[in-house]
């Protein structure tokens, strides 16, 4: 079975002293997690390192960025680049966050450079992508969706591929509080598999994680995770308060 993730998108929030009494109270809890079920922690970059150091190879447990640059390196004030992710030890950097696209104009092309340089480097990216309100509303989800992984990822061989992790975010399900229905993420889910399927076969297809994203929380993970093509969750704001991210980990497909 491919892998089951609970993952947790910290986003810009937090000061260190609550990063670390959230990850303390995550690392100290009775969580046990079998060989095919992951959580990754994808915190600011200002703590990669001591979440690094706190996480301190876990079994099953990884610290991703939340954000990497496009280019290789250079004057990019401001920037975080593949290559400095990598001599930090981070494995996993979230690309193509709705919120990286709408805020920072993040363009398909541009993710597609990102992603790149992450297998370039050995990082895994977790690649998002999810259609608004309005295009829901015109039925036409299906097609933004498979644009946009048409236009970032199937450039790559299979073997690259199966290093992405993929998250299937709807603008509209993130931060209001409004999930999807089971249906409409199994649906989304199973639609995404099958465009994979179709450029790449079932074994490909069948071997990459979906994760479900958009106002998970403890009281829903369990129903949206049971579905066939959910392989868990990419989780905001209910991966701040350490009792309910805990207890999303719990809710994985054992
Ligand atoms: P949310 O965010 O769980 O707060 O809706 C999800 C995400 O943006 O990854």
């Amino acid at each position: 079975m491919r892998k089951q993730i609970a993952a947790a998108n910290w986003k810009m929030n937090l000061t260190i002293q609550q990063a670390k009494e959230l990850l303390k109270e995550i690392l100290d809890s009775d969580i046990k997690l079998n060989d095919k079920q992951q959580v990754i922690l994808a915190v600011p970059a200002p703590y990669l390192i001591p979440a690094t150091e706190l996480v301190n190879g876990k079994e099953g447990f990884v610290v991703a960025a939340q954000n990497c640059y496009f280019k290789p390196n250079g004057a990019y004030t401001g920037e975080i680049s593949v290559e400095m992710l990598r001599s930090i030890g981070i494995n996993y950097c979230i690309i193509g966050h709705s919120e990286r696209r709408e805020y920072f104009s993040e363009s398909n092309e541009m993710l597609a450079e990102k992603v790149n340089l992450c297998l370039n480097y050995q990082i895994n990216p977790i690649f998002c992508c999810g259609e608004p309100l309005p295009i829901r509303e015109q039925n036409s989800h299906n097609e933004f969706v498979r644009a946009q992984l048409q236009s970032s990822l199937f450039h790559l061989t299979a073997e690259q591929l199966k290093a992405v992790i993929l998250a299937y975010e709807p603008i509209w399900a993130i931060g209001t509080g409004k999930t999807a229905t089971t249906e409409q993420a199994q649906e989304m889910h199973s639609f995404i598999r099958s465009v994979m399927e179709t450029h790449y076969g079932s074994e490909t297809a069948n071997a990459i994680s979906i994760l479900y994203g958009g106002s998970v929380k403890a009281g829903n993970a369990g129903e949206i995770f049971n579905s066939p093509d959910v392989d868990g969750g990419l989780v905001g704001g209910a991966s701040l308060v350490a009792q309910d991210f805990i207890s999303i980990i719990k809710s994985l497909k054992k």
